[in-house]
């Protein structure tokens, strides 16, 4: 059972914005700093979530819509300047919200000046701090590996004639972590952001960064996926053993983790590191043997996880027991590269979705939006924007559907941006009604829901960082668990199934159902009994 003094990054609630969509403060139609200062009070009063993590906001050629950087100590006048950053983050610490930044240490644009140097001349200064190489004999790329976004990860050089290195867009060439002046660099733009007031990084890619020394062809891959594993296309056809996630990359997090735990633990600055990975072990090895790499490699478990009870439960699980004592877990259920949840499995099992989420063990990241159940805005071909979508067609790659605007209000954009300018991307239809002001206004709106629970989830020791077990119920399409402390007991049971469902728990004590998904019911239950109706989730507390 758990008794020790959480530390914010773990009691905490983290709420994903991806800023060009979250609230346009200057009138061109994309979403700024100004505009996430505006709303700054919803999230904290109405909505009470902890830190907020940014999306990139650098200076940028946009190409990946910020992940292509061009400078990692400024602000992209789209999104307002230095400044305006600065006052973002006095605003949200005056507010007890923690700022989190998207660190983006695998690639840069092809427009920073590091790679203008880098690609001037073989005997450039800086030509080291990118991936450089020669061809083969027959002029072709120096190994097999591939673009996450489509074709080879090498693009020739017909000036100095080497191909370079790029895992996604050829506008994105890969820095040399092998290079320690990069690393040197690299990690001065952290203390340039974490001086700032920064609480901590998102680290894009972060296993990307550290490739096999000897540059080894992928094998071929012959793994067929039976999961919900999205396809990458021709990607899949390799195991990528050796364009990222060299094991010499966990010298880097510890490295990055001295160095943040140089800024005191009192309020500790943490490392969030994105971590495909869906090999539990091999995730988890990124929380440091001596849990001195990164606070938490985002887990995205549930992305990959059938929308079925048990698959879930397997899920958890396997989590629990695979992460290293005292490593804290964290769970994530949308983000601006996954369709929305409210699309992957539908509106009313995205409310379960949103109990489970709150109610584990482990750190929620929210995704901007989902405390309404947005959903994916369908966009037609030739009005696509993400170069994924683009570069892949047919393969429902596109990111654009679940990177639409904040709906706020039932006005023309939906109060994201002024009437008369077009939002860069469009609002959803049903934004007139699924909006925040109108879901404030009803009390069993999924935003009351979402409301609610986060206001139990603070309330409550248990369930911010009790102890997780899972319970037998005799129906397979229930998830059922109990999250505890000495003084406090919860059990969670989550119908994945559209039947009603008797849940035939066993567990002594008296039972009260707190919250129904469907908002509709507190009462006196016994938890023989009890029955689930079809996609509801309760939480339940035993006294
Ligand atoms: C992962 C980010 O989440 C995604 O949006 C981006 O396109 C790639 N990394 C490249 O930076």
């Amino acid at each position: 059972m758990t008794k020790r003094i959480l530390q914010w990054w773990q009691s905490g609630i983290i709420y994903h914005i991806y800023p060009r969509s979250f609230q346009d403060g200057n009138g061109d139609g994309i979403g700024d700093l100004t505009g996430i200062i505006s709303r700054l009070d919803y999230l904290s009063h109405t909505l009470g979530i902890d830190a907020l993590w940014l999306s990139p906001i650098y200076p940028s050629p946009m190409a990946d819509f910020g992940y292509d950087i061009a400078d990692y100590r400024d602000v992209d006048p789209i999104f307002g300047a230095l400044d305006t950053f600065d006052l973002l983050v006095r605003e949200a610490h005056q507010r007890n919200l923690k700022v989190i930044i998207d660190y983006v240490p695998n690639h840069t644009s092809d427009q920073h000046k590091w790679f203008g140097e880098s690609r001037s001349s073989r005997t450039a200064a800086k030509r080291n701090w990118y991936v450089w190489a020669d061809p083969q004999e027959d002029g072709t790329p120096p190994n097999n590996w591939l673009s996450v976004f489509g074709g080879p990860a090498w693009s020739w050089d017909a000036a100095t004639e080497q191909y370079y290195l790029h895992s996604f867009l050829s506008s994105m060439p890969d820095l040399n972590w092998r290079n320690p002046a990069v690393q040197h660099a690299m990690f001065e733009v952290v203390r340039f952001w974490l001086d700032r007031g920064v609480d901590g990084l998102r680290i894009d890619t972060a296993h990307y960064i550290m490739k096999d020394h000897a540059m080894r062809d992928n094998p071929s891959n012959q793994i067929v996926h039976t999961t919900f594993h999205k396809s990458f296309g021709a990607y899949d056809t390799q195991l990528h053993l050796y364009d990222k996630g060299d094991a010499d990359v966990h010298n880097v997090f510890r490295d990055l983790r001295h160095l943040l735990d140089s800024y005191g633990q009192e309020q500790p600055r943490i490392a969030l590191g994105e971590i495909h990975i869906f090999d539990v072990p091999t995730w988890a090895s990124y929380y440091g043997e001596q849990l001195d790499e990164l606070h938490m490699p985002c887990n995205f478990g549930l992305l990959n996880t059938p929308w079925q009870a048990q698959a879930i439960r397997q899920a958890v699980d396997t989590l629990e027991s695979t992460i290293p004592a005292c490593a804290w877990p964290n769970y994530v259920l949308g983000n601006h590269d996954e369709h929305r949840i409210a699309t992957r499995i539908g509106a009313a099992q995205a409310r379960v979705g949103m109990l489970l989420l709150l109610t584990l063990r482990g750190t929620p990241t929210l995704y901007y939006g989902d405390e309404l159940g947005m959903e994916n805005v369908p966009i037609a071909p030739e009005h696509e924007r993400d170069p994924w979508g683009i570069h892949m067609p047919g393969l429902g790659l596109g990111r654009d559907p679940e990177r639409t605007p904040m709906q706020w209000e039932a006005s023309p954009h939906a109060g994201f941006c002024h009437a008369e300018v077009a939002p860069w991307l469009p609002v959803a239809a049903n934004a007139t009604t699924m909006n925040v002001a109108t879901q404030l206004e009803d009390p069993q709106s999924f935003l009351s829901l979402t409301r609610k629970l986060i206001d139990l989830r603070r309330s409550s020791l248990a369930l911010s960082g009790g102890s997780y077990r899972a319970l037998e119920s005799t129906s397979t399409n229930c998830f059922v668990y109990m999250r505890e402390t000495a003084d406090e007991r919860w059990i969670v049971a989550l119908n994945t199934g559209t039947q009603d469902q008797i849940l035939n728990v066993t567990c002594a004590g008296d039972a009260s159902i707190i919250l129904s998904t469907y908002l509709d019911r507190q009462e006196h239950v016994d938890l023989a009994t009890l029955a689930l109706r079809g996609n509801e989730g309760g939480l339940i507390q035993l006294t």
